[in-house]
C-alpha cells in the first residue's frame, strides 16, 4: 500500500492533498545520482526515485544520510571530486542512468536580476545542446525551473507567497514528481525541454 505524500514533507508546508503515490514505469533497478541531495528538493528527489525502485546515490557537501540511499561526499565545483564520486557510485550501484543535477545556491545579496536571468538562460541553452548532442544515443536531457518551493533556501528570502497565483509555496514533492516523470519511461519522447514548476509565479 503506497504511503501518503505527507509522510515525506519533513515538517515543511503540508501538501494539500493526501493521495497515493502513482507507480511510474522505467525507474526500477536503474542507477541514479542526485547532486545536492542532503536536503530540500534534492533529498525529496532522491527519496522519490528510491521509492520508485531505483538504486539511488545522493551527493552533497556533507554526506547525505537517507535510508536506502548511498550518501556520497561531493562538491560539484571540484572536478576531481566529481570523478571520484562517479567512480564510487558506479562501483557500488552500477552505471548511473538517471542523473539529476540539483545542487545549486541562491545568493541573496547583492541580487542581480540580469545575472539570474543569464544563468537561467545558460541552463536552458545547455539543456537543449546536451539533448541535441546525445539524442542519437537515446539519452534524453531536460531541465526544471522551480520557483518558490518551500525549502531552507526560500525561507532565507523575503516572503513572496502572495505573489504566487496559486496562493502558496510549492513543496519539494511537487518538483520531485516532475523529475520522476522525466526519469521514467512515460516521458521517453521528451527531450530538450524546460519545465516550469512555479504555481504560475512566472508565466511565459
Ligand atoms: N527552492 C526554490 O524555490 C528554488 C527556486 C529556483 C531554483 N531552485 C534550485 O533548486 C535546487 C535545490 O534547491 P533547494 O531549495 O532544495 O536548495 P537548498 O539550499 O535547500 O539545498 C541545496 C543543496 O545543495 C547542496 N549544495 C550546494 N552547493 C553544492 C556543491 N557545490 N556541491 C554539492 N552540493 C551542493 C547544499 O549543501 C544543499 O544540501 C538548487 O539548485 C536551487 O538553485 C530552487
Amino acid at each position: 500500500m503506497p504511503r501518503p505524500r505527507t509522510a515525506r514533507m519533513h515538517g515543511l508546508e503540508t501538501f494539500p492533498y493526501d493521495w497515493p503515490v502513482v507507480k511510474l514505469e522505467g525507474i526500477e533497478e536503474r542507477g541514479a545520482l542526485v547532486t545536492g541531495g542532503a536536503r530540500g528538493i534534492g533529498r525529496c528527489i532522491a527519496e522519490t526515485l528510491r521509492d520508485g525502485g531505483a538504486r539511488v546515490a545522493a551527493g552533497d557537501l556533507q554526506t547525505p544520510q537517507i535510508d536506502g540511499v548511498l550518501g556520497v561526499d561531493l562538491d560539484v565545483t571540484d572536478e576531481r571530486a566529481v570523478d571520484a564520486a562517479f567512480a564510487h557510485v558506479e562501483e557500488s550501484l552500477g552505471p548511473v542512468e538517471l542523473l539529476v543535477l540539483n545542487a545549486g545556491i541562491f545568493v541573496i545579496e547583492p541580487f542581480s536580476v540580469a545575472a539570474y536571468a543569464a544563468s537561467k538562460a545558460g541552463i536552458m541553452a545547455m539543456t537543449k545542446s546536451i539533448a541535441s548532442e546525445y539524442a542519437g544515443t537515446g539519452v534524453t536531457a531536460n531541465a526544471l525551473a522551480p520557483a518558490l518551493i518551500d525549502t531552507e533556501m526560500v525561507a532565507a528570502m523575503p516572503d513572496l507567497r502572495d505573489r504566487v497565483p496559486l496562493g502558496r509555496f510549492g513543496t519539494p514533492q511537487e518538483v520531485a514528481d516532475v523529475v520522476a516523470f522525466l526519469c521514467s519511461a512515460h516521458s521517453s519522447f521528451i527531450t530538450g525541454e524546460v519545465v516550469d514548476v512555479n504555481g504560475g509565479f512566472l508565466i511565459d
